[in-house]
């Protein structure tokens, strides 16, 4: 049974003809409901919303079945596989997402207390350095399908369609809990007095934002971006989480060649640091990209050299080519792998 505040809200809302208050607390009934594990409730409450008429967000068009199948057409979706546990990240950071993820799990005690979980955050930061592999965890812990939005089936050049497409997203992903995934966040969140740009990316920025301030906070909405300074002020506020995955330090980066040393098969004849010190990659990308560059090589020499050997060929060819673009000014995406 729905909490008795909420029900008397929705009544009100309904006898005053308060369209947006009744959707909104209906969608609060249905998250209750969900949080208890009462799905079928919930689904009918989700299902009754998507299929009523959306007046001031939708326009006069009806929004169907139909039309809510379409929005699934914007959305890649993704099944999680990498716990939270396997990134290395900061503290604060860690503690934030943890933070995130308690609020979602007991989700029912803060509504009981009258708040909603926090449940839209932007990950900030440079390449190659975990914006979307923490996407991935977070859904991963929070048991939820990872929803990955398409630009290349959301953008248009076609005046008002991508508007319009963005909103059938949104009452497609409003269907289910999910994480969804804005990657490259900048590419649709453009700061709005861009001179340079048309009515278009105005209106595209205005629905984005109507439609994160109507998301429920069953959907937890994650955006990434390497260009910060290129998102509209407004979108920016809309986030109630910011979090910055900067390039790792120096000591970050010595646990991350420790953990990964542990799974070679043999002793390399490096310590942590001192291979660190002698890769030296830019990102936890690059990192990556060396040890793979390893395991590669072992597979294909197959017994031919030492493993020590191996190692240092690999090392010192990763030196040269470090020499050849420069430590610092290689192009990012070039960094990134
Ligand atoms: N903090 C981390 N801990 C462990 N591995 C990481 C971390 N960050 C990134 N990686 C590894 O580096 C690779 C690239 O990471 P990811 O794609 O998440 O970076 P990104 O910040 O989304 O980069 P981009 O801005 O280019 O999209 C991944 O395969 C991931 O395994
Ligand atoms: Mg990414």
């Amino acid at each position: 049974m729905a909490r008795s505040d909420l029900l008397v809200e929705l009544v009100k809302a309904g006898v005053s003809g308060d369209q947006a208050s009744a959707r909104q607390t209906a969608e609060a009934i249905a998250a209750e409901e969900r949080a208890k594990k009462h799905s079928g409730v919930a689904d009918r409450i989700s299902k009754a919303l998507t299929s009523a008429e959306r007046p001031g967000l939708a326009g006069p068009t009806r929004q169907g079945g139909l039309r809510v199948r379409d929005g699934s057409g914007g959305i890649q979706r993704r099944e999680p596989h990498r716990p939270l546990g396997e990134l290395f990240l900061d503290r604060a950071i860690r503690d934030a997402c943890l933070e995130l993820i308690e609020e979602q799990h007991r989700a029912d005690v803060l509504r009981a207390h009258g708040i909603e979980p926090r449940h839209r955050l932007l990950l900030v930061g440079p390449p190659g350095n975990g914006k979307t592999s923490l996407a991935e965890s977070l859904a991963y812990e929070l048991a939820l399908p990872l929803f990955v939005v398409r630009y290349d089936a959301v953008v248009t050049s076609y005046l008002g369609e991508t508007a319009q497409r963005l909103r059938r997203l949104f009452d497609f992903v409003r269907t289910e809990p999910c994480v969804l995934f804005f990657d490259e966040f900048d590419a649709i969140g453009k700061e709005r007095g861009d001179l340079h740009e048309t009515g278009e990316i105005k209106r595209v920025v205005t629905t984005l934002l109507l439609q994160f301030d109507d998301l429920p906070s069953y959907c937890v909405l994650v955006g990434a971006t390497n260009h910060p300074e290129l998102l509209d002020r407004a979108t920016w506020r809309r986030f109630e989480m910011r979090l910055e995955l900067e390039r790792p330090s120096d000591d970050t980066m010595t646990e991350y060649f420790a953990q990964r040393l542990k799974e070679l098969p043999e002793k390399s004849g490096y310590t942590a640091r001192r291979l660190r010190a002698a890769v030296s990659p830019r990102n936890f990308s690059e990192a990556e990209d060396f040890f793979l560059d390893i395991r590669r090589h072992l597979a294909l020499e197959q017994g031919r050299v030492t493993f020590r050997t191996l190692v240092t060929d690999r090392v010192n060819a990763w030196s040269s080519q470090r020499g050849r673009y420069g430590s610092d000014d290689r192009p990012a995406d070039l960094a990134s792998g």
